[in-house]
This record gives C-alpha cells, structure tokens and sequence, in this order.
C-alpha cells in the first residue's frame, strides 16, 4: 500500500483543528469560562445593577443592604433605571435568581468560594423550615 504522506499529514492537521478549535475559540472570543453554565432568570431580561457589577460588587452590595436595613431602617433600594426595589436577599434577589443551586451555588463552587453562611438564617425559596 502506498499512503500519500502529504496528505496523511494535511488529514491529520485538519483533524486536530477541528477537535481543539472549541478551546480557540473559546480563548480567542474572551469566554474564560466555557464550562460554566449558569442557570439564569427567564423572565427577566436585567439585573438591578449592570451585569459585570454584579458579577464582581454584590458580596458588597449584599452587606450594604444587610446594613442599611438592620442597622439604618433602609427597605428600598434604587437600581439600574431608577427602578426600586425591596431591600431583601429572599425576597427579592432569589425571586429573580429562583434556581439558587444552579446560580449561586454553581458559581461559587465554580470560583473555589465556600457557600456564604447566609442560609442558616435566610430562606431559600421552596424550602421549607428556615427563619428570615
Ligand atoms: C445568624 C443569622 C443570619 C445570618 C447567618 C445572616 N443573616 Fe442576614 N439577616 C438576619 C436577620 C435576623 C435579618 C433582619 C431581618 C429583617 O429585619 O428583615 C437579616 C437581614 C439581612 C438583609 C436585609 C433584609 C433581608 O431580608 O434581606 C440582608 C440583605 C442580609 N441579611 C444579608 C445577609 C447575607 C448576605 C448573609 C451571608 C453573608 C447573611 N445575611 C447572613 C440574619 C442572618
Ligand atoms: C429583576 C430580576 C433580578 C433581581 C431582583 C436580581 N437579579 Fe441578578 N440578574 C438578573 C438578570 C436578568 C441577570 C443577567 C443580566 C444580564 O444578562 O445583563 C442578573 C445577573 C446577576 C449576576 C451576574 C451573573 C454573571 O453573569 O456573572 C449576579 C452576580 C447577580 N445577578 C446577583 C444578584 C443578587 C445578589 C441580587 C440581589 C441583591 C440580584 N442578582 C437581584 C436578574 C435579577
Ligand atoms: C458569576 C459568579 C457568581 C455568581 C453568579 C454569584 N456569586 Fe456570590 N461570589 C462570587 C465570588 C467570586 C465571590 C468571592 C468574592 C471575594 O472573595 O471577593 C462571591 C462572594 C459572595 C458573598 C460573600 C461571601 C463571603 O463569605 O464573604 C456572598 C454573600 C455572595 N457571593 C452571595 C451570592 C448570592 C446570594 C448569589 C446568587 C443570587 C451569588 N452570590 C451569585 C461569585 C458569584
């Protein structure tokens, strides 16, 4: 038998482009993150900040609106558009964010971040037996 070693090896380079082109792809458009895939609002197309603030400022936004509330008497937050909303982590960030398992948790578990120990104390939607 009598192989065409030129195009053994085009064959073979071609192959190989296909089968890692998902990485370069991934790497050349900028997704860091091809693996993670977080389940997120279906309704609602906005967050009440801008996404990448959210992404990296709601630990800080989480405690600013613990404090307002428990310590400042502050209920009502005013976000993106000036719309307002409910200080309240249940009520209003998991009313959106329904799927706290496949948001907040996969993404914490995904960025190597312990689960806050919010959830001792404040409800998780559709479970039953927690207090705030
Ligand atoms: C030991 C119990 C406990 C833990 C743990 C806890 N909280 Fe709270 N939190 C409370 C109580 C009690 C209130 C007051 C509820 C009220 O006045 O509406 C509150 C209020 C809040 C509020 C404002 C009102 C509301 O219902 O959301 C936010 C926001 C909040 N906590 C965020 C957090 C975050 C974020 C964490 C985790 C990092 C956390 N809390 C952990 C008990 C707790
Ligand atoms: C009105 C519904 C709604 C509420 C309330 C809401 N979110 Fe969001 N959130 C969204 C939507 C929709 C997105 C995606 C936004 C986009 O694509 O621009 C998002 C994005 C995010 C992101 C960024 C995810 C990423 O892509 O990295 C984080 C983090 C987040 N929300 C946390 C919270 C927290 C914490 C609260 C409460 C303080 C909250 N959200 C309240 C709807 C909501
Ligand atoms: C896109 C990724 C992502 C999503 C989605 C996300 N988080 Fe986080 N969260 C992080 C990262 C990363 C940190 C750690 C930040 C740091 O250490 O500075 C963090 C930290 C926190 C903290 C502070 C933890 C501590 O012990 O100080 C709280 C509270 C928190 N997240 C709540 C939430 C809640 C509630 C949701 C869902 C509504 C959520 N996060 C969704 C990435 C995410």
């Amino acid at each position: 038998m009598v192989y065409d070693k030129g195009k053994v090896i085009t064959g073979l380079v071609v192959f190989l482009i296909i089968l890692l082109s998902p990485l370069w792809y991934n790497a050349l458009s900028g997704k860091v993150e091809p693996s993670l895939k977080l389940s997120m609002p279906k309704e609602e197309k906005s967050c009440i900040e801008e996404r990448m603030f959210m992404r990296s400022n709601h630990m800080d936004l989480l405690i600013k609106w613990r404090d307002d509330a428990v310590r400042k008497g502050i209920r009502t937050y005013k976000g993106l558009d000036g719309k307002v909303y409910r200080i309240s982590l249940t009520g209003t960030c998991l009313s959106c964010h329904i799927d706290k398992a496949g948001f907040c948790d996969r993404c914490h578990g995904y960025s190597g971040v312990k689960t806050p120990k919010c959830w001792d104390c404040h409800n998780i939607p559709k479970e039953e037996g927690s207090k705030v």
